[in-house]
């Protein structure tokens, strides 16, 4: 493997001489995440009318990240997408049920009893429940992971939230936002439409006052607390598995916790001791400690320098499956853009590369703006030429490598494109290729920075 080693290294100083740019190895998770056109600031938004559990109707488009998990058509949880094929969930909603085969997961959702436009309803390919989980109460690692068979199409209305940047942590006292179609009130009915409430994050202390004033104290590792001592603003029943939504410095809205469990909903729990029907913050999964089981399953690369890379100021190099746009998609993209990824598969897989959009300058010969894909890092064997307003069919690489490009020109820029990479075993796709000898192993590159 030697020589296959040095002669990629000296190929991607090749293209990196070309570009004038320095070769980075990253992922491209959810780039312009956590975007609501609609959204106000929370703290703007108070309001006097009972909803959720003293909240209000959420306006339509507002959190794109939200989705229903539905069971026959009924709505059973919330949910929060993180990239195309990615959503988090409570584990409670989904460790019970057969869900990998009845469960659907629904974006773009905001009237229950109504089918919009916007919707895209995927089922569920595998559910990672988190280890530590357990269903006794009180739940302790509330959190499931569903990779969904298929991926959402970002727009206006379906969009990623961001999760919290390593080490980022909401502090006590921030206001946050939770959604979602659960009861108005402890015996409350079920909303039609989308739900949300504004709560403050409580500190460890005064969390674990309210949940020592109980008559068996409750304690977790990851409970995240919210609420006023007098109640009457929280999540409920329908909830779960929603998520806490909070604006970074950048207003980016970032997940800060999953919906998972409270006492009744809205109680006070000012004077425990004397009811008989005693309250509790409302209580989500914090976060901020679980984010590493969380990279470590939807991670798209290995080595991680960037996470917020585009592929457009860098070469990208990825060695697992995952999913790739256009610059500041599904804006325009830029004039004189030039993004480049490589894809590596384990040996004995080929690439397919399947688009969920394309709007690209149409130019009949696709020199002006357009995509190309290569079959190897050279740029001797172009496999596709894409460019104008049709979603293409997949792309099969021939090899295990597969370079992506796109460019623009300085007229006219279009919405571009955003597609999902897979690895697919060899053995499954009925072609017989003779380039195995192609394939080149990245692993031990030495990548200088
Ligand atoms: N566990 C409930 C559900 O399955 C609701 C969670 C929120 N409850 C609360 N009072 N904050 O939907």
């Amino acid at each position: 493997m030697p020589i296959r080693k040095n002669k990629l290294i000296l190929l991607l100083g090749v293209i990196c001489l070309e570009q004038g740019k320095s070769v980075t190895v990253s992922v491209s998770p959810a780039p312009n995440c956590g975007q609501s056109l609609v959204k106000v600031q929370p703290w703007n938004n108070f309001n006097i009318f009972s909803r959720i559990l003293g909240g209000s109707q959420v306006e339509k488009g507002s959190y794109p990240w939200q989705v229903s998990l539905k069971q026959r058509q009924k709505h059973i949880c919330g949910g929060t997408i993180i990239s195309p094929q990615w959503v988090i969930t409570a584990a409670h909603c989904v460790s019970y049920r057969n869900t990998v085969s009845t469960v659907n997961v629904t974006a773009g959702e905001h009237d229950l009893s109504q089918t919009e436009p916007e919707e895209q309803t995927l089922t569920i390919q595998s559910v990672i429940v988190h280890p530590l989980f357990s269903s006794k109460k009180p739940m302790d690692y509330d959190i499931a992971l569903l990779k969904m068979a298929g991926a959402f199409q970002f727009g206006q209305f379906v969009g990623p939230m961001c999760l919290p940047e390593p080490g980022e942590q909401f502090e006590a006292g921030f206001i946050c936002t939770t959604a979602g179609w659960g009861r108005l009130g402890e015996d409350g009915v079920l909303p039609q439409v989308l739900q949300e409430v504004n709560l403050p994050i409580l500190t460890h202390k005064e969390c674990m006052a309210a949940l020592s004033s109980l008559k068996k104290f409750l304690s977790g590792k990851t409970f995240l607390c919210t609420g006023f001592p007098e109640g009457g603003r929280d999540a409920c029943q329908g909830d779960s598995g929603g998520s806490l939504m909070c604006q970074n410095k950048k207003g980016a809205w970032t997940l800060a916790g999953v919906t998972s469990w409270g006492l009744g909903c809205g109680r006070s729990w000012r004077n425990n001791m004397h009811q008989s029907d005693p309250g509790s913050p409302g209580i989500f999964t914090d976060l901020s400690k679980v984010l590493p089981w969380i990279r470590e399953h939807i991670q798209t690369g290995h080595r991680r320098k960037s996470s917020r890379d585009s592929g457009c100021s860098v070469i990208t190099v990825l060695f697992e499956e995952g999913f790739i746009q256009s610059p500041n998609y599904p804006g325009n993209y830029s004039d004189m853009a030039s993004c480049n990824w490589i894809f590596q598969a384990p040996k004995h897989h080929l690439i397919e590369l399947s688009f969920q959009s394309l709007e690209i300058e149409e130019s009949g010969d696709c020199t002006s703006d357009y995509v190309t894909v290569h079959s190897d890092v050279e740029r001797r064997t172009e496999i596709a030429r894409l460019c104008g307003y049709m979603v293409p069919s997949p792309v099969l690489s021939p090899s295990s490598v597969l370079l992506i490009s796109f460019q623009s020109d300085e007229n006219r820029t279009c919405s571009g494109f955003q597609a999902t990479v897979a690895f697919i075993p060899k053995a499954d796709v009925n072609i017989s290729t003779d380039l195995e000898d192609e394939s080149m192993f990245l692993e031990t590159w030495n990548v200088p920075t």
